[in-house]
């Protein structure tokens, strides 16, 4: 089972991306974690070149949404809204709109920003993109408000309270993939105990 990452920020140092790394630690081990890192890649979406084939970096993006299971995307908020480099991404990743990599994706929207409400509207707004893509968006989330306050020097996630949320995130959904419907429905049980319970000792530690 392979859980895909995207961080919707460019920078190195970026808070999304460290929200992302925390969220691998408390993935089970059932699962592969990948962090998607060529966003920058992308080129600017044009009908005329979304032909095939489509052009290196959309190609691997597309593919990589495609061996995914379930995608994890943590998104900053520019202006109220998503950084348009993620909506460039995802507009690629939506064609064609029939049979687009994202039709019927499991996709869980989390954010991270430096003012207090963790970028709740870039979210909701990114929601709403995913829904009309035809990816079925889950119900759970992440709003890192203060973010700047809140990793430590090696980039682990100090707020005990977002480090629980985040691991529901991915209790949820992994319950929502594909391959965990048809699995036993008791290995979901120890999947999601051992995510709550790496999210405890970490914050204990
Ligand atoms: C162009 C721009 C617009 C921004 N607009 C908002 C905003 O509307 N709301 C907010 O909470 N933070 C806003 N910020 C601050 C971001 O939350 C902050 O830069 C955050 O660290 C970006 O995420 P990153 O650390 O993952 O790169 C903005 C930052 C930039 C560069």
């Amino acid at each position: 089972m392979k859980l895909l990452a995207i961080s919707g920020s460019l920078r190195r140092d970026s808070h999304n991306t460290k929200l992302l790394r925390a969220a691998e630690e408390l993935v089970p081990a059932v699962m592969e974690f990948e962090l998607w890192d060529r966003l920058k890649e992308i080129p600017p979406y044009d009908e005329e070149d979304d032909v095939d084939p489509a052009p290196g970096a959309v190609a691997a993006f597309r593919a990589a949404i495609a061996a995914a299971d379930a995608i994890l995307i943590a998104t900053p908020e520019y202006n109220s809204s998503i950084p348009g480099q993620l909506k460039n991404a995802i507009d690629w990743a939506s064609r064609p709109l029939a049979t687009s990599v994202l039709r019927n994706k499991p996709i869980a929207v989390i954010g991270a920003s430096t003012g207090a409400f963790g970028a709740v509207w870039s979210q909701a707004e990114l929601r709403k993109v995913l829904g009309a893509t035809g990816a079925r968006v889950i119900d759970a989330d992440v709003a890192l408000g203060h973010a700047h306050t809140k990793f430590g020097e090696e980039g682990e996630l100090l707020d005990e309270a977002a480090r629980d949320q985040l691991a529901e995130v991915v209790v949820t959904l992994l319950a929502e993939t594909p391959a965990q419907k048809v699995a036993d429905p008791n290995l979901l049980g120890e999947q999601a105990r051992e995510a709550r319970s790496v999210a405890r000792n970490v914050v204990a530690a």
